[in-house]
């Protein structure tokens, strides 16, 4: 295994990405929400952090990301872009925000940059967007497309299971896939797809395929923090690696603090003024 690995105390940048590609370093990426645990994925040293309006399930509770508004997204994106020094900071546009009017999707994705300082966009979906993807990249804001499993259409799919298994669906992915690159977005993210349909993808582009659930033959991978340290624990799906059991430890960790309590043991005379 002989890929480069760049110079861990440089900011990435969307150009940064498109470099990891060529020199074949794989991109590692996972979302963040708030400012203390940004502050330990950065300094971890991951080369981007989405924050992903799956902050809508995991911070909020909604069985969804539909609910999620701006002004939460760029509450949390604030919060990160606080805590980074130098990962690639990307903020999801949250449903309703930028489809079917690009003029909406601008004014979003101004504010997101200038309440958050983050580095770029993130926005679901091909041809259908094509124009308010068209209209950010204009203001120079750079932006991340998504396809296949995208979550703030699950009304119209119906259900979280495997995108692009049928031939119709997978040519239109890889259509949309072309459409967004020569519009200029700078990476995009395939989620939950065929291995072998997200590996063409990453082949046929100049631009970074970002997976999750996709697949190794792409050119990073992202997760969702909260399901890899196994804070959540009722989300298991194939693709998750828990690298943490984080529930677990924090559940036992309460359960001592009020043992503590209960029995007078905390605090003791050095814990006291
Ligand atoms: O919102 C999110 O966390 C995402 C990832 C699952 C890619 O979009």
């Amino acid at each position: 295994m002989s890929a480069v690995i760049e110079n861990k105390s440089k900011k990435v940048t969307t150009h940064g990405f498109m470099e990891m590609k060529q020199r074949g370093e794989k991109i590692s990426m996972l979302t963040s929400y708030d400012y203390s645990l940004a502050r330990i994925v950065d300094g971890a040293g991951i080369d981007a952090i989405l924050v992903g309006d799956s902050a809508s399930n995991v911070m909020a509770g909604w069985d969804t990301t539909l609910p999620i508004t701006l002004d939460q997204m760029i509450y949390h994106g604030a919060s990160v872009a606080r805590a980074v020094k130098r990962a690639l900071v990307v903020v999801d546009l949250p449903f309703g925000t930028y489809q079917g009017n690009s003029d909406e999707a601008l004014r979003s994705a101004i504010r997101v940059m200038k309440e958050t300082t983050a580095d770029a966009i993130k926005i679901e979906g091909g041809e259908e967007i094509l124009d308010s993807v068209r209209r950010i990249l204009s203001a120079g804001i750079p932006v991340m497309g998504h396809l296949g499993l995208t979550p703030q259409a699950i009304h119209k799919f119906g259900t979280y299971a495997v995108r692009a298994q049928e031939e119709a669906e997978a040519q239109k992915l890889l259509n949309d896939v072309h459409l967004l690159e020569d519009a200029g977005c700078f990476s995009i993210v395939l989620e939950k797809i065929p291995a072998k349909l997200a590996a063409k993808a990453a082949s046929e582009t100049r631009i970074p395929i970002i997976g999750i659930g996709a697949g190794n033959a792409v050119d990073g991978q992202v997760l969702v923090l909260h399901d890899m340290l196994g804070i959540t624990n009722e989300f298991s799906p194939r693709f998750l690696r828990r690298y943490h059991h984080l529930y677990e430890e924090i559940s036992g960790a309460v359960g001592n603090y009020i043992r503590d309590v209960k029995s007078s043991d905390f605090p003791n005379e050095k814990e006291q003024y």
